[in-house]
């Protein structure tokens, strides 16, 4: 399909304009991924506030059709985004969101379906790992077509706070955070690296769990949200662009590698469950899950958080 541009179309629905909804839409804009965005929002006021305001910005980016609309508009969208729900308040957990949460995506998810949807769905509101299965399952969408942001804003302050402290270019740290994007999620420090070589040769230590600073390093990371949510009551900018890039990666075919959330079926020793693990992201979703060679203490680690997602999924479900 062609467009007054005179390129494909690649359009984007986000469904949410909160802080999450509206920063990604900036943050699209500026990256010049997308030529079609819709921002559906049960507060149209807010969402067309958003357009008005993003639109100003349009000779500065490269050109992206912004306009609201209502869930019919997902029919032909390549993608739907949605981070619509109610999000963590000082003191709350991610998990403690769940009830309010799961209801709201039901009924999302029958809308996004009901326009004849047929692209991919990725998922932002918390608690991603459960919504992202609840989408699955509501959606009917094979599973490779729902995938959740999982840990990759987890996985990006780890390599933001590991490549600050070794003082080298983030982009270079290769470092995984696994599990749930939230308190049970553990560092893969088995595959930690920093240009190929292992963490442990420039620490000087056998078992980098146990180094002091990285301790910090893992605490800082898992617990980011709340240090972020008790100074300015919430988080947008990091995850906003962390969805950009999965964006990315969907809509410019590139088989990257992120840690999104995507369904185990046996990976890990894990069963259907929605988690936070490195996977190939291309233009048809998730390609495949790697399966990465993780230690003892990881791999329980992993099934823990697996355990705690499951049973707080079935108790919220039933
Ligand atoms: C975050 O980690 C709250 O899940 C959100 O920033």
């Amino acid at each position: 399909m062609k467009n007054g541009f005179g390129t494909k179309t690649r359009k984007v629905a986000v469904v949410g304009t909160g802080f999450v909804g509206s920063s990604y839409a900036f943050a699209l804009l500026n990256q010049g991924i997308a030529n079609e965005l819709v921002l559906i929002d049960i507060n149209q006021e807010k969402a067309e506030g958003e357009i008005r305001d993003l639109n100003h910005g349009m000779p500065f980016a490269s050109p992206m059709h912004i306009w609201s609309g209502d869930y019919d508009e997902c029919k032909d969208a390549d993608l739907v985004v949605i981070t619509a729900g109610a999000n963590q308040g000082p003191g709350e957990t991610r998990l403690d969101l769940v009830e309010k949460n799961v209801t709201i995506f039901n009924k999302i998810v029958r809308r996004i379906m009901d326009s004849g949807f047929n692209g991919i769905i990725l998922v932002a509101t918390n608690p991603v790992d459960i919504l992202s299965y609840v989408t699955w399952q509501a959606s009917g969408l094979p599973k490779e077509r729902v995938i959740g942001s999982g840990t990759i804003l987890d996985t990006a302050r780890f390599r933001y706070l590991l490549s600050d402290y070794f003082h080298v270019d983030p982009r270079n740290v290769h470092a995984y955070i696994m599990g749930e994007h939230g308190d049970t999620e553990l560092p893969v420090w088995s595959h930690a690296q920093i240009g190929g070589v292992p963490i442990k040769k420039f620490l000087n230590v056998e078992n980098v769990a146990e180094h002091p600073d990285m301790k910090e390093i893992f605490l800082n990371t898992r617990d980011a949200a709340y240090h972020i949510i008790n100074r300015k009551g919430a988080t947008y900018y990091g995850i906003a662009m962390g969805l950009v890039r999965i964006t990315k990666a969907i809509l410019d075919n590139e088989n990257a590698i992120l840690t999104v959330s995507a369904l185990l079926e046996g990976q890990y020793g894990v069963n259907n469950i929605y988690s936070g693990v490195p996977a190939i992201v291309n233009k048809d979703g998730i390609r495949e899950v790697l399966e990465l060679e993780l230690n003892e203490t990881e791999l329980k680690q992993f099934q823990h958080s697996a355990h705690v997602l499951k049973e707080t999924r079935e108790k919220a479900c039933q």
